[in-house]
């Protein structure tokens, strides 16, 4: 089964993100023939180097072999990339291919974007996680201690190739993850402007059991949905100057609980869960949203096992955190909040009211 879509972001940017269970051959194929006369960096997590570089049909000179982990998305493996470009040779008509998960594929593409001003990009997601998200729609950028992807670029890759045969050896946590990236497009589908309704939100609650065994077509079509919303929305906002906010949905008190935890404790997907309950929970208590929504909200996270943050963390360094976040102005927190069924708002507040909304959400679970 194979599923194209394409990314139009203006008339000289134009993409297609291509889903399939194919074969590696396949894969192999198609990203030699893209690439033909081109010079060829890849770019490849350890982990995914061990268990595909067989099936990967890379010379072994074409492979820079990277760390796992966010904290390898720093300064000292992106100028790995770059001197290692420039060793090689690489001119402006050649490519850097991204095999990896989000980390891989922020970094490789930020070292693409900037390496000679800029030289072909292909993303070869092989997460969950980066296959819904990171690997679409051109953010790139590395971490710094005080924050995630402080420095970074808007670049747009020449081509995407989701293959979920990856996903296979993916841990249940690291699957799971990308569930919760998932999650968040069934809350945001009105306000992506999707031509026509996709009904994420009842797909996820009807498919939940084969979503959770991995069933290829249900992945595939799952894949396909949240690429279709993402797509709508970068579409009209590639630069995040007003509707693109809506992706952060759950990320303002995710990547705070990230950095909070310095990237070790949470995965990436669960922090965005718990971004999610602090946002739903306090959407419903400031009337938002009604409490029939509140409760469908609830069900479906808790339906895929995940539950809201119980480990309590400093609440002034959180908030701390938040105002140093990208999307945070002088004196206040930018949030996405539900508004509505299946949509969303953006709001600003003060630091003090994000510490009343965080104290009382925690005195509701007491
Ligand atoms: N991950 C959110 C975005 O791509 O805008």
């Amino acid at each position: 089964m194979k599923q194209t879509l394409n990314v139009q972001i203006s008339d000289k940017k134009e993409y297609l993100i291509q889903i399939s269970d194919g074969s590696f051959e396949e894969l192999n194929q198609e990203i030699y023939e893209l690439t033909r006369n081109q010079k060829r960096l890849v770019v490849i997590s350890k982990r995914v180097y061990k268990l595909y570089s067989g099936d990967l049909n890379f010379d072994d000179e074409e492979f820079l072999i990277l760390p796992d982990g966010e904290k390898e998305k720093n300064y000292k493996n992106y100028l790995k990339i770059i001197n290692r470009a420039f060793e090689m040779g690489l001119t402006r008509s050649d490519v850097i291919i991204a095999i990896g998960g989000g980390v891989i594929g922020d970094i490789a593409g930020y070292a693409a974007s900037t390496y000679m001003r800029g030289i072909d990009l292909i993303q070869v997601p092989t997460t969950l996680l980066s296959a819904v998200d990171s690997s679409v729609g051109g953010k790139t950028g590395i971490d710094l201690p005080a924050g995630k992807n402080i420095v970074g670029t808007f670049y747009q890759p020449k081509r995407v190739f989701i293959n979920i045969n990856f996903f296979k050896t993916l841990d249940k946590r690291q699957f799971m993850s990308g569930l919760g990236e998932v999650l968040k497009y069934a809350f945001i589908e009105e306000s992506c402007k999707y031509s026509s309704p996709l009904y994420l939100f009842e797909f996820l609650t009807l498919s939940c059991d084969k979503i959770l065994q991995s069933e290829p077509h249900t992945i595939i079509r799952l894949i396909d949905y949240c690429l279709k919303l993402k797509v709508a929305v970068v579409t009209v906002d590639e630069k995040e100057g007003g509707l693109r906010k809506i992706l952060n949905f759950g990320h303002t008190l995710g990547h705070a609980l990230e950095t909070i935890t310095k990237y070790r404790k949470y995965t990436h997907g669960e922090a965005v869960v718990y971004g999610m309950f602090f946002v739903i929970n306090w959407a419903y208590m400031q009337e938002y949203i009604n409490y029939a929504y509140y409760r469908l909200s609830l069900d479906l996270l808790n339906k895929y096992g995940f539950k809201p943050l119980c480990k309590q963390y400093p609440i002034e360094r959180l908030v701390e955190i938040m105002k140093k976040d990208k999307k945070a102005t002088s004196s206040k927190i930018t949030f996405i909040i539900p508004s509505g069924k299946k949509q969303v708002t953006e709001v600003k507040l003060t630091p003090f009211d994000v510490e009343f909304a965080l104290k009382d959400m925690e005195n509701s679970k007491k």
